[in-house]
């Protein structure tokens, strides 16, 4: 009786199932806090847009970050951290930052990503936050990948609730260990040196010793000086009751990355890492119409140059900027220039040829057909964008990741790299002229850029799913491989190598010992003979 009044409910469930959406897309309107506080644009520029989607499918957002959405959206109520983006955009001195060496490169991202936490946690913005009442239940913490450490007491105060990271800058090595996923010196480069695979001996070498450095500076100086700015900050019952950072970091659920293998190398991917480049590039809309008309006036090819939401080209050296408007006065008469320049004054003797703009619309510009080059900072996002429209590329890398990202592209020959330091109107015109007139970039570009863009799932989408899969099951437990929770002697069989040879070790040592009781005897039975 009772077993067919339950199935007589069954078609009901369905047909409420079906009504909500039906199958694996369906996850129930949710609480989701965005913790997203890297302060650079560009991090914002990739991240938005997934805030986007999940609003769009009826999931109530908290996002906290440097900037509001804009303009603002139903179902997102943002919380700002006031003066972030000014806080670290001080004066810069790029010729100073190219001086920086790769070991250095390390404790600069970090000191500055603990500096800014630790500037945020006494923002209005944080402490609004804090005022939330301590009873108030999340469903998921999406946070990023890097940067927000120190916030991380939010997930003890709400509930602990499962966390998916995402994250802009790429695949760094901490995000492949918190979620075990094999990270080998031998065949992935670290991500501030420019290797490319196979790895010769100094390769390796120097590669082993930046994880090691990398490893020390994560865990004995970054991660404890966030726990530090936590137990700070956090009041009485959450400071106490809250896990170190490493935990709560090695504890989430799901990590998604801006990365793909045509771009990146291929590399093995645990189920719980999940690459999603390309999550911020949209169908191109239709460009202003003098840039337009700018652009169809250059059938012989169209050069935009830009470095980036985060570099003022302004600010460059004198001369950087006279070698790049020398070469762009040199180069022939039909190629026109669009130059993302920040200041009300032109820079000196600019030819006719070239066109400056405070703001220009990158990944538009980049769909123009008569587009032929860019000429980048090789910035993870202008990569990307410049690989989906196939425009190949001429490489200016100034910081962090963009060596990497500059010297991949042009192992792919899609690229031409150039140094700041030694930046000469030669050197600019030799490249451009190079990736201009050799038809060879960009048919390699149109190639890659057909495999970049050719997924199962639409990026964007990608990332969704994963989300909603998360809090669809409350956590990705499944999704956790063996690897996140091993010791490395372990990982490396350390303990079986040992044993092993400690038992040919004992096997030869009874063989030996054998041996010379055995020739003893001989020889005693010898000495008896004689
Ligand atoms: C907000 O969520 C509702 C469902 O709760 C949805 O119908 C609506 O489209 C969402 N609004 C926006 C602007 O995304
Ligand atoms: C959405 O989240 C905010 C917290 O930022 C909360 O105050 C509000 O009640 C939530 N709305 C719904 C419909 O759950
Ligand atoms: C790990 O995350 C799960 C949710 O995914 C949560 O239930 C559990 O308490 C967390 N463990 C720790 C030690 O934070
Ligand atoms: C965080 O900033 C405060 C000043 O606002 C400073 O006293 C403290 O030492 C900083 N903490 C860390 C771990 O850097």
């Amino acid at each position: 009786m009772a077993a067919g009044r339950s199935l007589a409910r069954w078609p009901l469930a369905a047909l409420l199932l079906a009504a909500c959406g039906g199958g694996g897309g369906w996850a129930s309107a949710s609480n989701v806090l965005m913790i997203l506080t890297t302060p650079t644009p560009s991090h914002h520029i990739w991240s938005s847009p997934l805030v986007e989607a999940l609003a769009a499918r009826g999931h109530n957002l908290t996002v906290l970050s440097p900037t509001p959405l804009k303009p603002p959206r139903a179902n997102v109520t943002d919380i700002v951290i006031e003066g972030s983006l000014e806080y670290t955009d001080a004066d810069t001195d790029y010729h100073a930052l190219t001086q920086i060496s790769t070991l250095e490169w390390i404790r600069t991202t970090m000191e500055w990503y603990a500096n800014s936490c630790n500037y945020s946690l006494s923002t209005k913005g944080v402490r609004q936050l804090f005022d939330y009442p301590d009873d108030f239940r999340f469903d998921l913490i999406v946070i990023e990948g890097s940067g927000g450490e120190c916030l991380l007491g939010f997930v003890e105060k709400f509930g602990r609730p499962p966390v998916v990271a995402i994250n802009g800058f790429g695949n760094p090595q901490w995000l492949n260990w918190n979620v075990g996923n094999p990270d080998h010196p031998a065949y992935v480069s670290h991500s501030q040196l420019t290797l490319r695979w196979p790895f010769s001996f100094t390769d390796k070498l120097k590669n082993v010793l930046m994880y090691l450095a990398t490893l020390y500076h994560y865990y004995v100086e970054f991660l404890p000086a966030n726990d530090r700015m936590l137990h700070t900050y956090f009041a009485g019952a959450v400071a106490s009751r809250a896990a170190p950072v490493a935990e709560t970091l090695a504890n989430v659920s799901v990590v998604l990355v801006n990365a793909h293998h045509s771009l990146d190398g291929a590399r093995p991917f645990v189920p719980a890492l999940v690459p999603i480049a390309g999550i911020h590039i949209k169908q191109p809309k239709p460009l202003p119409k003098d840039l337009q008309q700018f652009l169809d006036g250059a059938p012989e090819g169209a050069v935009y140059f830009s470095l980036g939401s985060l570099v003022r080209s302004d600010r460059l050296g004198a001369q950087q900027r006279d070698a790049l408007v020398g070469a762009f006065a040199a180069l022939p008469r039909g190629v026109r220039v669009l130059w993302k320049w920040e200041s009300d004054a032109p820079p000196p003797g600019l030819p006719p040829n070239v066109r400056v703009g405070k703001w220009l619309p990158q990944s538009d510009i980049l769909a123009h057909p008569n587009v032929r080059a860019f000429i980048s900072h090789a910035g993870m996002l202008s990569s990307h964008e410049s690989t989906w429209r196939g425009v190949p590329i001429v490489a200016i890398p100034l910081i962090v990741d963009q060596y990497l990202n500059a010297a991949r592209l042009q192992g792919l020959g899609v690229a031409e790299k150039l140094d700041y330091a030694t930046l000469s109107k030669e050197s600019v015109l030799a490249a451009l002229t190079k990736v201009l007139g050799d038809p060879s970039y960009r048919e390699r570009m149109r190639e890659l850029s057909a495999v970049f863009r050719e997924r199962p799932r639409p990026p964007l989408e990608t990332a969704v799913f994963w989300i909603e899969h998360v809090l669809r099951h409350r956590g990705a437990p499944r999704m956790r491989a063996p690897t996140a929770d091993m010791a490395w002697y372990e990982l490396m069989l350390l303990d079986v190598a040992a044993f092993v040879l400690l038992v040919v070790a004992a096997v030869v040592a009874v063989i030996v010992l054998c041996a010379r009781g055995v020739r003893r005897k001989i020889g005693g039975g010898k000495k008896k003979t004689e």
